[in-house]
């Protein structure tokens, strides 16, 4: 058995507010083997970017860790200071953020960017550094002569791409992708996405790819955590989940992809909406929208079990 690369167990993140606080990831356990491409999928709201933030430990206030462990290459992250976590973050451990539009400044040049970011943990000397800025656009795709070119001179795909090579600068053992290709065309997704595959398979760097899509994610992932406000719903290798999914929250996920089952029946979305996680209903989360649930869906919290061969899931009606 491989170690894993991370190891959460058990996290807990609660945004404190005035009305009391909003647990936006509740107990989740799961772990990321060194060279895996991890898929988290679930709807809006269900907490992908906070466990995300939680990890790299950038969580904006009034999100606090209430809860857990978060052991990354032998760290425990929660115990780090702030010196630690700046030697972690992006050398380690990076990210290309949800609005990786934005997350780019508009009045420095992409080349000194990537520079910038360099040289402020590698300690390269300018010119090596320039000479790898130009090496990592190309390696994403974008040719050498745009590197003083400016983030609005560039196309959306473009910019996601530049997102993508900071957060290979340095080469991390672990890249988070959160939403990295929704506001892009299905053609430009595909290229972005492949090229992620190719990469990783290069340099040999772990995944945690995050999407609502559960289509897409299928397709580049190893294995697939789900999750259903807040909490894990089901975690699964990416092949037995299309097959054999276990929750009738990802059997309803995938009735809602119609590109899973190319050919096959209309696609039907899931009646309801997902709770408030202000005040999320008693026993298994999902019941209110779920037409197998029974009583002891109401007033019992599944927890996470296994299932066999690396599946687990968080239903009563799944044993
Ligand atoms: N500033 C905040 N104050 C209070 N609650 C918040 C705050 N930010 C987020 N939340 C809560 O945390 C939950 C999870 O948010 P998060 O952004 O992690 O979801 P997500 O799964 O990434 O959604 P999306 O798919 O839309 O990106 C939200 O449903 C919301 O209830
Ligand atoms: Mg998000």
């Amino acid at each position: 058995m491989t170690k894993p690369l991370l190891d959460i167990r058990d996290l807990c993140v609660d945004y404190v507010t005035p009305h009391g606080p909003v647990r936006a990831v509740d107990r989740v356990s799961l772990e990321v083997k060194p060279g895996e491409i991890l898929g988290i999928a679930g709807e809006s709201g269900s907490g992908k970017t906070t466990l995300a933030q939680a990890l790299l430990r950038i969580l904006p206030p009034p999100a606090v860790i209430s809860g857990g462990e978060v052991w990354f290459e032998g760290s425990d992250i929660l115990a780090l200071d702030e010196p630690e976590l700046r030697a972690m973050r992006w050398r380690r451990m990076s990210m290309v953020f949800q609005s990786a539009m934005d997350a780019l400044n508009p009045v420095v040049t992409i080349g000194e960017q990537i520079v910038d970011t360099l040289r402020a943990h590698g300690g390269s000397t300018p010119r090596s550094a320039r000479a790898r800025a130009g090496e990592l656009l190309e390696t994403v795709g974008i040719p050498r002569d745009r590197i003083d070119g400016y983030a609005h001179q560039l196309s959306g795909g473009m910019r996601q791409r530049v997102g993508i090579a900071l957060a290979l600068a340095l080469e991390p053992a672990l890249i988070i992708l959160d939403e990295p290709i929704t506001a892009l065309d299905v053609i430009v997704e595909r290229e972005i996405l492949e090229q992620i595959r190719v990469l990783q398979r290069r340099l040999g760097f772990a995944v945690l790819f995050i999407t609502h899509d559960l289509a897409r994610m299928l397709q580049v992932s190893d294995r697939v955590a789900v999750f259903y406000a807040a909490r894990l719903a089901e975690v699964a290798p990416a092949a037995a989940l299309r097959r054999a999914p276990r929750h009738p929250y990802t059997q309803g996920l995938l009735r809602a992809f119609p590109t899973v089952h190319p050919g096959g029946e209309e696609p039907e979305s899931i009646p309801g909406s997902p709770p408030s996680l202000r005040n999320p209903p008693p026993g298994c989360r999902f019941h209110p929208r779920c037409d197998r649930a029974v009583d002891k869906c109401r007033e019992l919290t599944p927890e996470l079990r296994p299932l066999g061969a690396g599946h687990f899931g968080a239903c009563h009606l799944a044993e």
